[in-house]
């Protein structure tokens, strides 16, 4: 066994600080209280369903991994956000229409507490959206001086002994990272200077970051993963990650396409379109925005079947992503994956791919994960980057100089080693020699 590391207790309440209380972030903290009172079970959750083997597989030694690792408790988190509408969270739960009323009927008064902060927003970046729930501030530094003082004020209202912000906000338009992002003097003259360059988003992540507090980003934008805010984090020893929660199409894309890699399968083409009507759909209808999407989601194949070692079975893809905004399915997305395949001699197959899924009920689960796990992570004293939360993203955040990891086996086997070496456990590699000798 290796040297445990030292992990603050978790004592007193957890505040999370979200920015957007849309469809994801609602059900996410309807879905903890429904689970708190018992009515519902936290499916999807890591945290609160999964397992870790320790040691040989004869030890039979799989504790929860609740109870390997502390984590703070479901009881002791309390929920806060910004939003460029008024509602409160249980008008934005029943607007979303995720879950259904009689549920949220049930944790009514827990939801309707919950009443957004003013948003630091602006149209630029989310074309489709108009709200007036929105700071105003001669410039961007002052929006940010204005965040800090809210996760202050949460903070000390609530009696809170440590906070978690994770955006959960609309996709903003495609930037590309410039000069403004590589150091954080040239960022801070950025947000003094009202640069273009710097979304609503990232003057979250680096509120959250001054004021100590870990920051994930659920939705594709730069947000935190440029070099002026990956650094403060370090400087700060403050945890990051993103980008863009792994559910639905993509989640069965890293699913398929690591088995079609471990079997040698090739590949020609792989067409994935969907219908989705919720106000996410609607945002991404906007060219910019679904431009900041489409990046995301395509990066995925090429990273795990490594067309470069593979050129016979990798090198001509033609990779499609569509998304169609269908407002009648709402949260209900339908999602169609066509995947040309080939195999022995070059034989042409075809799979067919038609998920019915639910968008904000495969993320809900990731959110409560990401919150816990960050938290951990702050309190073992792990900063910057955190490459082992990968599992839950689309488009992992990872350090310049790597490539990401896609293939979620070996994500959730970086996730689970890593808590074992928090632990001081021996990581797990599956060689399983010591059985034969
Ligand atoms: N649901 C999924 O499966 C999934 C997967 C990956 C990523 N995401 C991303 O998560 C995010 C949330 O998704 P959703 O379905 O809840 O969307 P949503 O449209 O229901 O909610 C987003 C909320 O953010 C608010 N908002 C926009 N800009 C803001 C700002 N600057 N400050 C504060 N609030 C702001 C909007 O008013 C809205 O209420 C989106 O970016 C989406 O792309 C969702």
């Amino acid at each position: 066994m290796g040297k445990a590391l030292h992990i603050e207790e978790s004592n007193g309440k957890l505040g999370v600080l979200i920015p957007g209380l849309g469809a994801v972030s609602t059900t996410f903290i309807a879905g903890v209280n429904a689970v708190l009172k018992g009515i519902a079970q936290p499916i999807g959750s890591l945290t609160q369903m999964g397992t870790i083997r320790l040691g040989k597989r004869t030890d039979k030694n799989v504790p929860a991994i609740k109870d390997f690792v502390p984590l703070a408790r479901l009881e002791d988190m309390v929920f806060g956000g910004w939003d460029i509408f008024t509602d409160n969270c249980y008008q934005a739960a029943i607007n979303a229409g995720v879950l259904d009323e009689r549920l949220l009927n049930q944790v009514k008064n827990e939801l309707e507490r919950i009443e957004p902060m003013k948003a630091v927003f602006d149209k630029k970046y989310v074309k489709k959206l108009d709200g007036s729930n929105v700071k105003s501030g001669k410039t961007k530094y002052d929006l940010a001086m204005q965040l800090i003082e809210d996760c202050r004020r949460f903070k000390d209202e609530n009696k809170l002994n440590r906070l978690i912000m994770i955006w959960c906000a609309s996709t903003e338009i495609f930037l590309k990272p410039t000069s403004t992002h590589q150091t954080l003097s040239n960022f801070e003259q950025g947000l003094k200077n009202n640069s273009p360059d710097i979304s609503p988003s990232m003057i979250y992540a680096y509120a959250a970051i001054s004021s100590g507090i870990p920051f994930a980003n659920g939705a594709p934008n730069l947000t935190v993963d440029i070099p002026a805010l990956t650094e403060f984090a370090r400087d700060m020893d403050v945890p990051v990650t993103g980008k863009d929660f792994k559910t639905g199409q993509t989640l069965m894309k890293t699913i398929v396409a690591p088995g079609l890699k471990a079997r040698l399968l090739g590949l020609r083409g792989w067409f994935s379109t969907n219908i989705l009507g919720n106000r996410d759909g609607e945002v991404l209808d906007d060219p910019d925005s679904f431009k900041t999407k489409e990046e995301s989601k395509l990066s995925v194949l090429e990273y795990i079947l490594q067309p470069d070692k593979y050129p016979e079975l990798y090198n001509d893809i033609t990779h499609k992503v569509r998304i169609n905004y269908y407002p009648p399915r709402r949260d209900n997305k339908e999602g169609w994956d066509n995947i040309d395949v080939f195999g022995w001699l070059g034989y042409d197959m075809q799979i067919k791919i038609n998920f019915l899924c639910r968008d904000s009920i495969l993320a809900a689960p990731i959110v409560l994960d990401l919150v816990l796990f960050l938290d951990l992570a702050k309190r073992c004293k792990m900063r910057g980057i955190q490459e082992w939360l990968s599992f839950y993203f689309k488009s992992p955040m990872c350090a310049p100089d790597l490539y990401p990891e896609h293939d979620l086996f070996i994500q959730l086997m970086k996730l689970k080693n890593t808590l074992r070496y928090i632990k001081g456990e021996e990581p797990i590699t599956h060689l399983g020699m010591e059985y034969y000798d």
